[in-house]
């Protein structure tokens, strides 16, 4: 059956992320590279003649997660072709880079296999793809995608509100023996500040007051001037706060062995650098840390800690944990849960151990059993669970800035962020999007915070620029 070529009739995208915000952003990327080889983003599948998936391989489950979705996949291509259409379909992301052309041998109706550096060239892949299916792009190419992929739109953010997340560096050198990212996100790259100042300018333009600079490693962004100069995330986020209408900047995510001393002094003195770190320690124990290639001890993480608190003393701390790495004890889990009471956490994200192939812990022959792991997981999110709701607790009666995001789900509720990242219900008037006010925390809820706004009087206009 011959395919419409594109130009015929407009040819539709369906692309379906999962994973990190890394993934998000890529997706609309590659939407608007597309946009330029005359495709449209619909959000309806049955609808779509370019299918991509954008995956996760950073645990088992969401490996597997893309065969099953897959499998349905391939029914909708089916059907569509019975009534004459085409669909061509695409998986991008890790799970693209680490598996190849073995996703083609496991499921037969996907036609192009894309990995993450090579997204600049889609277009011309799904070119290829329809006239030859079968088609595997999963090199490290030399050039750069992001000398060549279009700067995130104006269109893409105006249809996705205040705040944006942007990818200022790639790619992962630490190799923690647990990660898959150094083999499938490649090594380190920083963009230029020229190219991500252009692009937050252009979302500034659009109605964005937030963003979040991302990267596997972020705090290890070196981004280098023309004149050959290197920029650090503290001097990139600087650079940032000057753009007009950018209010908020975040960051994420960071390894403790990258917390530079200019990026703790920009947490003192940048206002718009919201005080909330992302800072993964995965575990308390120095046995592990160890086994885990961290190459820091839990005393340096701690004592970086109280370095962070000591900028910022109202910053609120968030953490990765791994549980069940092969090799953990008791012993050793009771270590991280001392480490967790002892920094106390706004909010966590933990994990039980997944072995990934070709990691070096995958190859540990201690791994820890099923039920050890999932008994430690519990215990562990106990203790975060109660942090986190101490944490917003503490809020009640406080007055407090939030950034006003969208509609809620009541009319006359607005959804906002404080700075600590929790989200606040605020009765307001949906014109009021994109302001910074502030509330009086007046009740918490499990997972929002419910706010009364304080009225600013006619000075409500001009506290729109302001940091917080
Ligand atoms: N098993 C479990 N969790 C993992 N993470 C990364 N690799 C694995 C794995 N093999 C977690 C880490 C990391 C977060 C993004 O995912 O905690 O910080
Ligand atoms: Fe993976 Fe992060 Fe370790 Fe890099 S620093 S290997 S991305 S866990």
């Amino acid at each position: 059956m011959p395919d419409r070529a594109a130009g015929d009739e407009p040819q539709k995208v369906f692309v379906k992320s999962y994973g990190c915000q890394m993934n998000v952003y890529d997706s609309a990327r590659m939407v608007d590279s597309l946009a330029g080889a005359g495709f449209s983003e619909t959000a309806v599948i049955e609808d779509a003649d370019l299918v991509i998936l954008n995956t996760c391989h950073i645990r088992e489950k969401a490996s597997e997660k893309i065969f099953s979705e897959l499998g349905k996949i391939k029914l909708l291509k089916q059907d569509r072709l019975a009534s004459g259409k085409n669909t061509t379909i695409a998986v991008a992301g890790c799970v693209a880079q680490a598996e190849g052309g073995e996703i083609l041998r496991r499921q037969k109706a996907v036609d192009l296999v894309v990995g993450p550096q090579n997204y600049h060239r889609l277009p011309d892949l799904v070119a290829r793809a329809r006239a030859t299916p079968h088609i595997v792009d999963t090199e490290f190419p030399a050039e750069q995608k992001f000398d060549f992929l279009p700067h995130a739109s104006a269109q893409v953010t105006r249809a996705r509100g205040v705040s944006a997340f942007v990818t200022i560096q790639e790619g992962c050198d630490k190799f923690c023996s647990f990660c898959v990212v150094p083999y499938t996100r490649g090594a380190e790259t920083s963009r230029t500040p020229q190219q991500i100042l252009e692009e937050i300018s252009i979302l500034a333009r659009a109605g964005v007051r937030e963003v979040t600079l991302l990267g596997q490693n972020v705090n290890a962004y070196h981004g280098e001037n023309p004149d050959g100069s290197v920029v650090s995330l503290a001097g990139l986020a600087n650079m940032v706060a000057k753009i007009p209408g950018i209010c908020r900047i975040r960051y994420t995510t960071s390894h403790p062995n990258d917390m530079a001393d200019d990026l703790l002094e920009a947490h003192a003195t940048q206002k718009a650098l919201m005080p909330f770190l992302h800072l993964p320690v995965q575990s308390g124990s120095d046995r592990i840390l160890s086994a885990m290639n961290r190459r820091h001890t839990a005393r340096a993480y701690i004592e970086l800690i109280r370095r962070v608190r000591a900028s910022r003393p109202d910053i609120a701390l968030s953490s990765d944990f791994i549980v069940g790495f092969p090799g953990e004890t008791e012993e050793d889990f009771l270590e991280t849960l001392k480490l967790i009471e002892y920094v106390g956490y706004a909010s966590t994200f933990s994990f039980k151990y997944s072995p990934r192939p070709g990691t070096p812990g995958a190859d540990l022959t201690d791994q820890v059993p099923e039920d050890v792991k999932q008994d430690r997981l519990r215990k562990l999110q106990d203790l975060v669970e109660r942090q986190r709701a101490q944490f917003n607790q503490a809020m009640l009666g406080r007055r407090i800035s939030i950034l006003l995001e969208k509609a809620g789900r009541l009319a006359g509720q607005i959804v906002g962020k404080t700075p600590y990242l929790q989200t606040v219900q605020v009765n307001a008037d949906s014109s009021m999007i994109g302001e910074v006010v502030d509330v009086i925390i007046s009740r918490v809820g499990t997972n929002s915070l419910f706010g009364e706004m304080i009225r600013t009087g006619d000075n409500a206009g001009a506290r729109r620029l302001e940091n917080v």
